[in-house]
């Protein structure tokens, strides 16, 4: 499914981004929230204490500020232009609690804002520029196809089949895994670019909605580990790295907006958009503190609300689509 928007369209009023695209078919039926949580459950057993995705993190604090740009393109509380509070969370990907750092993956870099008024927005950002999924019912189908049968206490090889026959009729779905291999992991949780990944809707002061995504870029510049370095810094180097970093000054990263152009696909996170897309800096988050050990007050967040803010709007795409809902159910089985 690729469906394009032209990079002069844009959008006032609260009009369905599928209905601006012209003629969308209707989207096939997507798994609800429990079957989700379900499939991660398969895969790692029950979710109970910690997050079945990004389970490893450091949890850190402090501020974001939105950028005169930021402010004009959203009406959203976080963009005022006034302080807002982060709390942040710095993780690894995957399912286990005791994930290397030093191994190919995702970093993540999730925030929660809070703006003098009180006003909360959230979200979850992954160190690749794409998801590795296009569709809710994709994932689930890729995490089945790695679950045990309980029959057999091995993976179904016909489910497995059919995953893969998915993966080669849809190879978008492999561009996260080729990014991954064709990038190293970082050096530091301060030294990667963070997407968003989905496309979400920006209302901005003039009362128009545009398209975009989001990156942030560390000011610290791209750092990554060498090949040799993979193999030496162990397991657990991150959160000390983090620590050291900033008792010698503030961790920064640029929030920058990439807008799309024509023929860009706006609802299929599987696919980025070219790097010569229209890029405004938006805001400037600051980090100054890190927690000392794991755990902490990220823990009873799941760093994506059901209700994200007036101002940054959820788009079409069905897999930002089916997100909200996952993590409040997954928060909720993991909260005692
Ligand atoms: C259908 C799509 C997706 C589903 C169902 C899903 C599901 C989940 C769930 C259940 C959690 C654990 C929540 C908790 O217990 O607090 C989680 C965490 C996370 N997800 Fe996703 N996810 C999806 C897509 C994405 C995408 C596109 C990204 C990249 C931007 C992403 C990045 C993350 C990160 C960074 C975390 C860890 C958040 C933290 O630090 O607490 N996810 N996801």
């Amino acid at each position: 499914m690729t469906r394009s928007l032209p990079s002069f369209a844009l959008r006032a009023g609260g009009v369905a981004l599928a209905a601006l695209l012209g003629t969308a078919t209707p989207a096939p039926a997507q798994p609800d929230p429990d079957t989700i949580v379900n499939a991660f459950e398969a895969v790692l057993g029950p979710v109970r204490t910690y997050r079945p995705s990004h389970p490893k993190g450091t949890c850190a604090a402090r501020h974001f500020t939105a950028t005169p740009d930021g402010t004009r393109l959203s009406v959203a509380p976080v963009f005022s232009g006034q302080r807002n509070a982060a709390l942040i969370r710095f993780g690894v990907a995957g399912a286990n609690p005791n994930a290397s750092d030093s191994a190919r993956g995702t970093r993540g870099l999730s925030i929660r804002f809070e703006s003098p008024t009180g006003d909360l927005f959230e979200m979850a950002n992954i160190s690749a520029p794409v998801f590795g999924a296009n569709t809710p019912q994709a994932l689930v189908d890729g995490l089945l196809s790695r679950a045990n049968d309980p029959a057999t206490g091995r993976p179904n090889p016909e489910r497995a089949a059919a995953y893969a026959a998915y993966v080669a009729a849809n190879p978008t779905v492999g561009n996260q895994g080729r990014y991954l291999a064709a990038n190293n992991p970082p050096a530091s949780w301060a030294t990667t670019p963070y997407w968003g990944v989905n496309t979400f809707l920006f209302r901005g002061q003039d009362g128009q909605v545009r398209p975009a995504r989001w990156v942030f870029e560390p000011r610290a510049g791209v750092e990554r580990l060498t090949e040799a370095q993979m193999q030496s810094m162990g397991p657990n180097f991150l959160a000390d790295e983090l620590r050291r970093r900033i008792a010698a000054g503030p961790v920064e990263f640029d929030m920058v907006l990439q807008f799309p152009g024509q023929g860009d696909d706006v609802l299929n996170p599987t696919v980025a958009w070219p790097e010569d897309r229209p890029r405004t800096v938006v805001g400037r988050l600051v980090v100054t503190s890190v927690a000392a050990g794991p755990g902490g007050p990220c823990d009873p967040i799941s760093f994506m609300i059901l209700d994200q803010a007036p101002g940054i709007e959820m788009s079409d795409d069905p897999v930002l689509q089916a997100r909200a809902a996952a993590y409040a159910v997954s928060l909720s089985r993991r909260t005692p």
